[in-house]
């Protein structure tokens, strides 16, 4: 059970108080593009040696689930493979009859060890690699898009071919940065632990390059600011 209460001061937080997304498109095209992760009070996804570590609260990790099962296909970065492994599937624990989204990986290079989770066959995957990698990996389809590296910008559009109408990015830091860069997500939805990381090194939401200037940052809209258990569910919808 999802526990939550709004936090007065906004009338965003008034009225029926729900965690299913609400899906309201507002991008240049068909797909509605949703960002989410968790971070610790101090602004840190990881640990300084970029190990995943507990952030959320049961909870908000039922929230997760739940909008994991609702969305068409689910997105991280190699890094993300690379270091946490993660298997992006839906847990009975938090929803009962799972249907699990296509599993996304961007990986220019196709540097996806085959023994991946996300390669496990228990959700549909596509592994996408820049235009000059020539790896296949077994249980996986393969999109080429970019030169040298994926571009995102390209790769929307085939994933709605591919009938994709809403996409949720679980990170890292570095593809997160990408997205809203780009102008490419529609919301970004941001849990906030009670727990401090500290570390210069532990990555942040938002990694990459960065804006070198104010002109470049990115501004986003709060839509609703939720407690969740012991934790804070910030919802934003991202400037285009
Ligand atoms: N707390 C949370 O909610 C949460 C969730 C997920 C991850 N994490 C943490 O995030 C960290 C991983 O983040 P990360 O920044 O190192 O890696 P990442 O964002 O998962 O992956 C970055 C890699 O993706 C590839 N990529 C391909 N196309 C890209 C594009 N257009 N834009 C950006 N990246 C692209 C690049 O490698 P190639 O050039 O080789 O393709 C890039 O280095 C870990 O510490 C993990 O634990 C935290």
């Amino acid at each position: 059970m999802v526990g939550h209460c709004p936090i007065t001061g906004s009338p965003e937080t008034d009225g029926p108080q729900t965690f299913l997304p609400v899906i309201v498109m507002h991008g240049v095209i068909g797909l509605k593009v949703i960002i989410n992760c968790a971070m610790s009070a101090d602004g840190k996804i990881a640990t300084k040696n970029r190990k995943q570590t507990a952030i959320s609260n049961d909870s908000d990790k039922e929230r997760v689930h739940v909008l994991r099962n609702s969305v068409d296909a689910v997105l991280v970065g190699i890094g993300t493979v690379l270091v946490d492994d993660p298997k992006l599937t839906v847990k009975t624990e938090y929803v009962q009859t799972p249907k699990n989204p296509i599993r996304i990986v961007l990986d220019s290079k196709g540097r996806t060890p085959p023994g991946a989770m996300v390669l496990n066959g228990a959700a549909r995957t596509i592994i996408v690699t820049a235009k000059e990698s020539v790896t296949e990996l077994s249980n996986a389809e393969m999109i080429r898009c970019g030169r040298g590296r994926v571009d995102i910008g390209e790769l929307l559009p085939i994933l709605e071919e591919k009938g994709i109408r809403t996409l949720l990015v679980e990170g890292g830091s570095e593809v997160i940065w990408s997205f809203l860069r780009e102008r490419l997500a529609d919301e970004i939805y941001i849990f906030i632990g009670s727990v401090v990381i500290g570390g210069d090194s532990a990555p942040t939401p938002a990694g990459g390059e960065g804006a070198a200037s104010i002109d470049e940052a990115v501004t986003l809209r709060l839509k609703k600011a939720d407690v969740v258990g012991d934790g804070v569910l910030l919802r934003y919808e991202v400037g285009k």
